[in-house]
């Protein structure tokens, strides 16, 4: 793993999402890297603006500052009163934490509780039957409204077939289906019967979407025929089929969902439409509490080698976690607001801010199939004025595209009912900051930036609206009951106004418990580079007032609109192609999408190399091999690449190529001539 000081490399990463300059946009390198720089370091240092949440909004707020002091006295307790007041266990637990054996955290062990219960039965017994849980809006315009009754009749149906398909307690299921409702519906009735989901982002290739379904071993695989994108039909089912054409797997059954009405081909005995299984099951199905420290869910993430990691996430610390930070960085108002995360399913946000924690709190929220700008660009904001949504939650990497179309287009829509924006997924930089605040949220609704992980399970750093006064670019506050901190190399705790790795020094209810069938690997990547503290892979820095500023990975991981991809799992795609002898990639700074990937390819001696042809070959086959979100930006043939004498390649010397700065100090390279040779072979 290289892990650079994330002084320059980080800090540049930074910069580069600094998006001051329009021009970089079209994806050009950025010609100015080196001023901005520097420029960079010096205002994350002095960002002076500030925005304290007004009298009306700090007098509502569902909780108060009162609940950092609570949760310092006694973090454990802290959290053992939020699992109790947020869900509805059918055993109480004994203890709150269980930290005898790090990493492997046990948090309210001997608890009993359902997730789906939670989410949906507890509500309609409580009277809330008719409320609504979700306003679907299709992307070809069909709709769908499920009250809490409705989709606890879906979920309950779903439980039944899974059942009668042989699905128990601990089995996993793959879950391959576009943002729709029966993705929430689907995750619910694993949860209800303890199954294990493993969702696979629809974007993800036949052979991501195996090798998923391999490692994780499972028995049922729901999918559907297809989904749109602006506006065409996109096929989901042939990847599944071409996932299961090889022996080896242990999938049973296939759930299809009818979604674009597109052919499919049909595997008799083994593939059932939906509509036909869960759609003929029976609305009654109880369900039982399944122990606290159960499996939840698998999600699987990149990590710095080219086998993605099944990160694993239990139930009651999940669910609590989820819960209370969902209330509180939002404030939610369940009776009153509409709530919208723009998250895919296929992501963990998706999970955990979509399917488990509004269902838990009982909130009413919005969910979009399609694309921003389908059919045209001012499609979400449309569907604000449409739902009256209160609480936005969505990616800077959307918010710098919508400030590329132009704030025309919003303003020609009522968005007064916002209240609340949430950022996640990567650094949002001060000026996309100002203009959400600005253009979307009228000035005066907070922004919270939420920093956390996959790995984490729920938001770690992050104002709360009507306690923290908000400052453009900086997520600022580990949460109440959260122990974030910034160390330098050594694990020493940095002093304000310096930079370090950030690291979380107690254990946290949403924690994951380990990487699925691997848990030397767990130790190894989060837990033996600093001694007793979980390494997140993130620089960050503490500016003078002690807030927490995200300066992106100083690991071999990317950040592509917010969604992870590492560098040596496209480099083995690329280097799977026969025409490709060596590859090495990086993550160049794009003002759009945060980091942009570009491949520098070495073609081996006997293929043609046909220019564009041959670039455009060799994306397709990285589609093919990861999916289409993995496809290089930028894909440069050169006839070196430099490696360090023990034959390390030298990503930053690349990297300094890919954003257009001069080279940086190459003294250790083996042969010194190298980065000339690149650079004479990109002037061609
Ligand atoms: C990585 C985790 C958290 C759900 C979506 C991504 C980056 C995430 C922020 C933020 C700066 C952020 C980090 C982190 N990241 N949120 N608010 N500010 N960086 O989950 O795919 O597991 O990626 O995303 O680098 O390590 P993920």
């Amino acid at each position: 793993m290289s892990q650079e000081m994330p002084g320059s490399a980080a800090i540049a990463a930074r910069a580069g999402s600094g998006g001051t300059h329009a021009d970089a946009a079209a994806g050009q390198a950025p010609s100015d890297q080196p001023a901005r720089q520097g420029d960079a370091f010096e205002n994350l240092l002095h960002e002076d603006r500030r925005f304290p949440p007004s009298e009306e909004f700090a007098a509502r707020a569902v909780v108060t500052g009162a609940d950092y002091a609570e949760a310092d006295a006694d973090r454990p307790a802290f959290w053992a009163r939020q699992a109790r007041e947020l869900l509805t266990w059918d055993q109480d637990f004994t203890q709150a934490l269980d930290w005898s054996t790090p990493p492997f955290a046990k948090w309210f062990v001997g608890g009993k509780v359902n997730a789906a219960y939670n989410a949906l039965d507890r509500h309609v017994e409580n009277g809330l039957g008719d409320r609504v849980a979700i306003y679907f809006e299709g992307e070809p315009g069909d709709t769908r409204t499920y009250t809490y009754a409705q989709l606890t009749d879906e979920v309950k149906k779903a439980a039944n077939a899974f059942e009668s398909l042989g699905v128990a307690k601990g089995d996993r299921v793959a879950v391959y289906l576009p943002m729709i409702p029966e993705a929430v519906i689907t995750l619910l009735a694993c949860a209800r019967i303890g199954a294990v989901h493993s969702v696979v982002f629809g974007g993800f290739s036949a052979d991501a979407l195996r090798s998923r379904i391999e490692d994780a071993e499972a028995k049922l695989v729901v999918t559907a025929d297809g989904t749109y994108r602006r506006g065409k039909p996109s096929a989901l089912k042939p990847a599944v089929d071409d996932a299961l054409a090889r022996d080896g797997h242990t999938v049973r059954n296939v759930i299809v969902v009818k979604r674009n009405g597109q052919g499919v081909d049909w595997h008799e005995g083994r593939d059932h439409w939906w509509e036909d299984t869960v759609g003929a099951a029976s609305t009654q199905h109880t369900a039982v509490g399944h122990d606290s420290e159960h499996p939840l869910f698998i999600l699987y993430t990149s990590g710095t080698t080219g086998k993605p990691k099944g990160i694993l996430h239990t139930t009651g610390g999940y669910l609590t976690q989820t819960a209370y930070t969902h209330r509180a960085v939002f404030d939610l108002h369940p009776e009153t607001d509409v709530y919208w995360c723009t998250a895919d399913v296929g992501w963990v946000t998706g999970h955990s801010y979509v399917t488990y924690a509004p269902l838990i709190n009982g909130a009413t929220q919005v969910m979009y199939e399609g694309t921003p700008d389908s059919p045209h660009q001012g499609r979400w904001w449309e569907i604000i004025e449409k739902y009256k949504v209160s609480i936005l939650y969505t990616a800077p990497t959307a918010i710098r595209t919508f400030m590329k179309w132009g704030k025309d287009i919003p303003a020609k829509y009522d968005l007064a009912s916002i209240r609340v924006l949430g950022s996640v997924g990567e650094p949002i930089n001060p000026e996309a900051w100002m203009w959400y605040r600005e253009v979307i949220g009228g000035n005066n609704a907070p922004i919270v930036d939420t920093w956390w992980q996959t790995e984490t399970g729920a938001q770690m750093i992050a104002p709360l609206p009507g306690v923290t006064a908000t400052k453009p670019g900086s997520a600022q506050t580990p949460l109440p009951g959260i122990a974030v901190d910034v160390v330098d190399e050594q694990g020493q705790s940095v002093p304000n106004g310096s930079g370090g790795y950030l690291v979380i020094r107690e254990p946290w209810p949403a924690m994951l418990r380990g990487i699925w069938g691997d848990p030397q690997r767990f130790k190894d990547t989060y837990w033996s580079r600093f001694e007793n503290m979980y390494f997140a892979g993130d620089g960050a820095k503490k500016d003078d007032d002690g807030d927490i500023w995200l300066l992106g990975r100083v690991d071999d991981v990317m950040n592509i609109s917010g969604h992870r991809l590492s560098t040596t799992e496209i480099e083995s795609a690329l280097v799977s192609h026969p025409a490709v002898a060596e590859a090495a990639v990086v993550g160049a700074a794009d003002t759009t999408t945060g980091q942009a990937i570009v491949a520098f390819v070495i073609l081996r001696g006997d293929a043609v190399d046909t220019g564009d042809a041959t670039v455009q070959e060799l994306r397709n086959h990285v589609g093919h091999e990861i999916g289409p979100i993995a496809k290089p930006k930028t894909i440069l043939i050169v006839p070196e690449l430099p490696k360090t004498r023990s034959g390390k390649i030298m990503r930053r010397l690349l990297k300094d190529v890919a954003e257009g700065r001069d080279v940086g100090d190459a003294t250790t390279l083996a042969d010194n001539t190298v980065m000339q040779q690149i650079a004479a072979s990109l002037k061609k």
